[in-house]
C-alpha cells in the first residue's frame, strides 16, 4: 500500500513538472523571429514589410529593448496584413559581414524593409512598445503606401537597397513641405 502511494506520488510528480514545463514553453513563446546569415537575405525578398533588430547579446541597450521588441511583436502579430519583427544578431562572428553589409554601426539599429528588402529605413523613435506598434501600423497604412509612391515619384529613391535615415520628424516635416501642409 505504502508503495503504491509512492508510485502514485511519484507518477502524480512527473505530471506536475510536465505540466509545469508546458505552461512554462507557452508562457515564452517568442513572437520575435530569428534570423542568421543562413536565412536573412532569403526572408526579406520573400516579404513586403519586416522589422529588424540587428542587435548585440551583451549590450546593455540592445537588453533594454528586448522585451519592448518582444511585447511589440506579440502585440502586432495579430494584425492585417502581418508586421513581422524579426531579430538578428550583428555580433555573432557568422553575421558580422551581413551587418556590415546593412551599414550597422550602434546597437540596437532598427530597420524596416519593404518591397522583398528594397527600401530600407531605419527606425530611431522611442524604444518603448506601444510606441513601436502605433508607428509600425501607421506605416503598413494604405496612407503610408501613398506617401511611398510619392517618394517613388520624387527619386528620392533612385536605386534599390538605399538606406534612407531618416527620423519621423524628418520625414513629416519633408511631405509637410513638399504637399505644402
Ligand atoms: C534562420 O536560421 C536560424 C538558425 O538556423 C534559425 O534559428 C531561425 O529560426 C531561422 N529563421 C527563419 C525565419 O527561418
Amino acid at each position: 500500500m505504502a508503495r503504491n502511494f509512492f508510485v502514485w506520488f511519484a507518477l502524480a510528480a512527473i505530471l506536475c513538472s510536465l505540466t509545469a514545463i508546458s505552461a512554462k514553453v507557452s508562457e515564452s513563446k517568442e513572437f520575435v523571429l530569428t534570423l542568421d546569415h543562413s536565412n536573412f537575405t532569403r526572408f526579406l525578398t520573400q516579404h513586403n514589410f519586416v522589422v529588424v533588430k540587428f542587435y548585440a547579446p551583451w549590450c546593455r541597450h540592445s537588453q533594454n529593448l528586448a522585451p519592448e521588441y518582444e511585447k511589440a511583436a506579440s502585440v502586432l502579430s495579430n494584425h492585417h496584413p502581418p508586421i513581422i519583427l524579426a531579430k538578428f544578431d550583428a555580433d555573432d562572428e557568422a553575421n558580422k559581414y551581413l551587418a556590415k553589409q546593412y551599414r550597422i554601426r550602434g546597437y540596437p539599429t532598427v530597420k524596416i524593409f519593404r518591397n522583398g528588402g528594397q527600401l530600407i529605413q531605419e527606425y530611431r523613435d522611442s524604444r518603448r512598445a506601444d510606441y513601436i506598434v502605433e508607428y509600425l501600423k501607421e506605416q503598413i497604412s494604405p496612407a503610408s503606401v501613398e506617401i511611398k509612391s510619392a517618394e517613388d515619384a520624387s527619386g528620392i529613391i533612385p536605386q534599390n537597397k538605399i538606406t534612407i535615415d531618416f527620423t519621423v520628424e524628418a520625414i513629416e516635416k519633408f511631405f509637410g513641405e513638399a504637399l505644402g501642409l
